[in-house]
């Protein structure tokens, strides 16, 4: 591994003490890359992106926060990176295909695309609450296919080039646990997986990398959408009582999933809190 630049460091204590922070990766391995980040405005897609170009790679940041996403921008390019703030509501088709214009025109082709952005509204089925299942499945499942339609051209066209290309989608543990209430979100986090599942047989044989990734509780503004209390009051005593995940933990999963060498393919990745139970 070392010929393709995936070295180690050794991790520095955390503030507890328990939470090292999660560096595994040094250098710039990812040097080249040009990368699209949805739900760059907070939480995983947010240390995703910032983590993508700190090992090199130019990175594109969507999301609708278009004051967050300039932010970050400003703060990647301070530290010596790259990246540039396209707000796009994923959601919506046609703003995904200006946004793939713009991002050809500004970076160049794409090879690693990360459909991280989704919501998760936890409710009993009898509630009825339609208006929270076309939002979840809107942006968790539209949404990550709009992001493949935008950009699964240039992955293919970086991967004929000989470029390592990557589409990376962040399911959930949802996909398979059976959790009440969590019907529609476990649903969309299930089409996820398998969709990635089924996209290796057609992307694979063209060099393109397809990888889900399933976290456990990860510390994000995820379950501020969250207004079923028994939901809200099993995430908030997993905050408190466990060591959950840092979403620093996932980007370095992500960057980890990229710098590999290319004939290597890490496609399903299940990424818990070590005390977390279910
Ligand atoms: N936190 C966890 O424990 C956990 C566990 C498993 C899986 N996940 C998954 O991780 C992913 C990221 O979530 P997170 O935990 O980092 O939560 P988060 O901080 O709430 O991030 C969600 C991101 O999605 C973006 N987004 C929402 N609607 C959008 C739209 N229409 N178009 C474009 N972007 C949109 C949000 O930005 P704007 O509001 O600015 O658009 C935000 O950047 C989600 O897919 C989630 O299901 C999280």
């Amino acid at each position: 591994m070392t010929s393709h630049d995936v070295t180690t460091q050794t991790p520095a204590a955390g503030e507890s003490g328990l939470q090292a922070p999660s560096p595994v990766l040094g250098g710039t391995p990812l040097a080249g890359r040009v990368a699209v980040v949805t739900g760059a405005s907070s939480g995983i897609g947010e240390a995703t992106a910032e983590r993508l170009a700190e090992l090199g790679a130019s990175v594109a940041l969507l999301a609708r926060r278009e004051d967050r996403l300039k932010d970050l921008a400003e703060r990647i390019t301070a530290a010596g990176g790259r990246a540039l703030a396209v707000p796009t509501d994923v959601t919506d088709r046609d703003a995904v295909a200006a946004a793939q214009e713009r991002v050809a025109r500004e970076l160049g082709t794409v090879d690693l695309v990360f459909a991280n952005a989704g919501v998760q509204l936890i409710s009993a089925i009898g509630d009825l609450e339609v208006a929270d299942w076309d939002a979840q499945i809107d942006l968790n499942v539209t949404g990550v296919m709009n992001t493949v339609r935008g950009w699964v051209r240039d992955l293919e066209e970086a991967a004929a080039a000989g470029r390592s290309a990557d589409l990376v989608v962040t399911s959930s543990i949802a996909a398979t646990r059976v959790l009440e209430k969590f019907q529609v979100y476990s649903g969309t986090k299930a089409f996820l997986t398998q969709l990635v599942r089924v996209l290796r047989t057609e992307l694979g044989r063209k060099g393109v990398r397809v990888a889900s990734i399933a976290p456990g509780m990860v510390d994000t503004e995820l379950p501020d959408h969250v207004t079923d209390p028994d939901a809200s009051r099993l995430m908030a005593d997993l905050l408190e009582q466990i060591d959950v995940l840092q979403s620093a933990d996932i980007a370095e999963t992500v960057a980890f999933v990229a710098a590999v060498p290319r004939h290597v393919n890490l496609t399903e990745i299940t990424v818990l809190p070590t005390a977390q139970a279910i």
